[in-house]
């Protein structure tokens, strides 16, 4: 029987892929789901919890050598752009170091690892971008993805790097907001939301993405794959695409410019994904932003009941 490791197991993509595990009937596989301190999901059958922090080597070593997983997909990380500007120790302790602990336990034991990355290693001028393309990264967060993806190389494993764009979808306590939450919310209670207008990216729903996870680590497929939506927008069509669907009053989204943000960590302008080599080796099949969104709609609903 494969078992499969997944690590940050109580965030948004960690907990869709053990969900989307334990939807399969008859699959041979051991899940074992692992996160920093307690188990959030609200699941707790069918699978394995283990406590782990991935920035502990020791810990990291001890989970491998009891579980000895033949597949890890390392979605933990320290996602938060300007977090990660402003406290780059820790940014680079959880995105890279962390990363060497897990790939150095994966050749002693054998493991091969995928590891989550992001369309900011791209300084977005040339957007949509294909796996050949060079990365350049803007800001931190962006430089310790891209120095994770390196990282993998150095081993003498099987890796394989997903990279992905915006990812919205619920969690079990629907803690975490997103694109569409953070718009619909914002909007019905009359508050003026700035939107982006010179940024575009492929959104991507979170269950497409933990699919496509699970597709490479069925196919034990190499190499880098780009996993997101199928289309690019720019942000404020985005936000418009949730007001329309929720016929909300659109003189609420105030159009700006990045430039008028003033961040410290500047945002790719262009990026977005090809693909086509997901779809082709992978079989990927991500659903397109309209459609997203009532899907998302179906599970808030569900989850009111
Ligand atoms: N979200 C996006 O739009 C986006 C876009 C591009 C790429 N990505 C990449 O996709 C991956 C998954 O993203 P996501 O949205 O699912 O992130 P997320 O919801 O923020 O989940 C990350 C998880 O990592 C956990 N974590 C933090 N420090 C840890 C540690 N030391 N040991 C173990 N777990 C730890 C967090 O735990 P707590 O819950 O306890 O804090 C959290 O549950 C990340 O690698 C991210 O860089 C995300």
């Amino acid at each position: 029987m494969k078992k499969i490791l997944i690590t940050g197991s109580n965030g948004l993509l960690g907990q869709k892929i053990v969900y989307n595990l334990l939807e399969r009937e008859n699959y041979k596989i051991k899940i074992i789901a692992s996160a920093r301190g307690e188990n959030r999901l609200k699941e707790k059958n069918g699978y394995e919890f283990v406590s782990l922090d991935i920035t502990d080597k020791e810990s990291v070593n001890r989970v491998f050598d009891v579980y000895k997983p033949n597949v890890v997909v390392n979605t933990a990380a320290m996602t938060n752009v300007d977090q990660c500007e402003s406290e780059r120790e820790a940014c680079w302790e959880l995105n890279v170091n962390a990363v060497k602990y897990l790939a150095k336990a994966s050749e002693t034991i054998g493991a091969h690892l995928i590891q989550l990355s992001t369309d900011f290693v791209f300084d977005g001028e040339n957007g949509p971008y294909s796996e050949g393309d060079e990365p350049n990264p803007l800001h931190y967060y962006a430089e310790s993805k891209l120095a994770s993806e390196r990282v993998l190389q150095e081993y003498d494993i099987q890796w394989s790097i997903a990279r992905t764009i915006i990812i919205y979808g619920i969690v079990d306590d629907m803690s975490r907001s997103n694109l569409v939450l953070w718009a619909k919310s914002s909007i019905e209670n009359k508050q003026t939301i700035n939107v982006v207008n010179d940024q575009y990216r492929s959104p991507t729903l979170a269950e497409d993405l933990a699919e496509g996870c699970i597709m490479i680590a069925e196919k034990e497929a190499q190499g880098i794959f780009h996993l997101s939506g199928p289309e690019t927008h720019c942000i404020l069509d985005l936000v418009y695409m949730v007001a329309d669907h929720y016929n909300l009053d659109k003189t609420f989204i105030k159009p700006i410019t990045s430039a008028s943000l003033n961040q410290a960590a500047k945002r790719p302008p262009k990026t977005g994904f090809v693909i086509d080599k997901a779809k082709s080796i992978l079989g990927f099949n991500p659903v397109g932003f309209r459609e997203g969104i009532k899907i998302l709609e179906q599970q808030i609903n569900d989850k009111a009941k």
